[in-house]
């Protein structure tokens, strides 16, 4: 048995944070932004719009697409790190509930950026194995709600958003995942952390006051690292499997920072056709960043059925993973 990655789905918030508003509240400029950053705009989810809606109406798409009833799925994994509740009940959970999805195992995941992709591998894993026909994955952030707006150093990166997919057994080797790498090093955990709430520091006024349930990232550092590490996991996905760049029409890259895509894809020689960049107008959202990509691409047309994608990311953890993959749904 093989897995297939058989739909997508995304949603976005209707509200619009651009840089000019961003010039507002922070010391910064539309020009630092764009130039540091490439990004113009990020979603903002509204107060009563958690995690859990967000992922709930990428899911339906992405069940609606795929040809099936929620009662087909039989596991809900979410990705992220801003969840409806820390530490319980997991968000995949609610998400279950709020699909009608009953008596199925569900559960959360917290790699960060790089969760959409460890989504894929535990997918294909019960897949592959038999244990499961059909598994919704998501990644989904309400970034927002872990961002300081007096932060001018992370403030201006992140945004919210949803995105899901239906992995899917199949006996077609050719429409068959055809590779994924996952790895982590937790010696460099510091690098991005929410120091609070969590059993190191639960919440006090002390994590209150000093704004420690706010993302903390040493930014340059990551950019290095990231640039580095995500450059050597696509060339070795890609040899590994013997597929060169050329032959990849997708390149989806996490959407972190237009100088870190554009630095990996020209590591590889793409062309701007290839590369895959949605940053500009929804910023990082995190483990949601790859699939909302997808979607892009497939609801623009531009994704068709069969067409290879090669997945890439990098995160807090520090985790990273790539994915070597065809598009398996159909075409829009
Ligand atoms: O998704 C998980 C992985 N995350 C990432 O991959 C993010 C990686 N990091 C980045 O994208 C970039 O490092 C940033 C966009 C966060 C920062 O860009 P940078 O080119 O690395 O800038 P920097 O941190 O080296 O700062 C350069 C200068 C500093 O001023 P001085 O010390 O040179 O006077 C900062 O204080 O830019 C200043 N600065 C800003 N200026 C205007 C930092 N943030 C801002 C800002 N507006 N928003």
């Amino acid at each position: 048995m093989y897995a297939k990655f058989h739909s997508i789905g995304a949603y976005v918030p209707s509200k619009v944070l651009s840089n000019a508003d961003l010039e507002k509240m922070v010391d910064t400029s539309d020009e630092w932004i764009l130039k540091r950053t490439g990004i113009s705009e990020r979603r903002i989810a509204s107060k009563d719009e958690n995690t859990s809606d967000m992922a709930t109406k990428a899911s339906k798409l992405a069940i609606k697409r795929a040809g099936l009833e929620t009662s087909d799925i039989d596991l809900v994994v979410c990705a992220t790190v801003t969840p409806d509740y820390f530490n319980m009940p997991a968000t995949a959970c609610i998400v279950s509930d709020k699909l009608g999805i009953k008596n199925v195992q569900a559960f959360d995941i917290a790699s960060a950026c790089s969760g959409f992709v460890y989504a894929l591998s535990i997918a294909k894993a019960f897949v592959e194995s038999g244990m499961k026909k059909h598994v919704l994955i998501i990644g989904a952030e309400k970034f927002s709600s872990i961002v300081d707006y007096t932060d001018r150093t992370t403030c201006i990166l992140f945004g919210d958003g949803a995105g899901a997919a239906v992995i899917s057994a199949t006996d077609n080797k050719e429409e068959a995942f055809i590779d994924i790498h996952a790895s982590a090093d937790g010696s460099y955990a510091d690098f991005l952390v929410t120091p609070a709430p969590g059993s190191v520091n639960p919440l006090s006024q002390k994590v209150l006051d000093e704004g420690l349930n706010f993302v903390q990232m040493k930014g340059n550092e990551t950019f290095k690292l990231a640039v580095k590490t995500l450059t050597k996991d696509v060339k070795d996905i890609l040899a590994k499997n013997g597929i060169l760049a050329e032959d990849i029409p997708h390149f989806v890259p996490h959407q972190a920072n237009y100088r870190i895509i554009k630095a990996v894809g020209d590591s590889l020689k793409m062309t701007k056709e290839q590369v895959v960049v949605t940053v500009g107008k929804y910023g990082n959202t995190s483990a949601a960043s790859i699939p909302m990509a997808i979607n892009d691409i497939w609801e623009s047309g531009r994704l068709k059925k069969g067409e290879l994608m090669l997945l890439d990311t990098f995160g807090g953890g520090l985790t990273w993973a790539s994915a070597l993959l065809p598009f398996a749904g159909e075409s829009k």
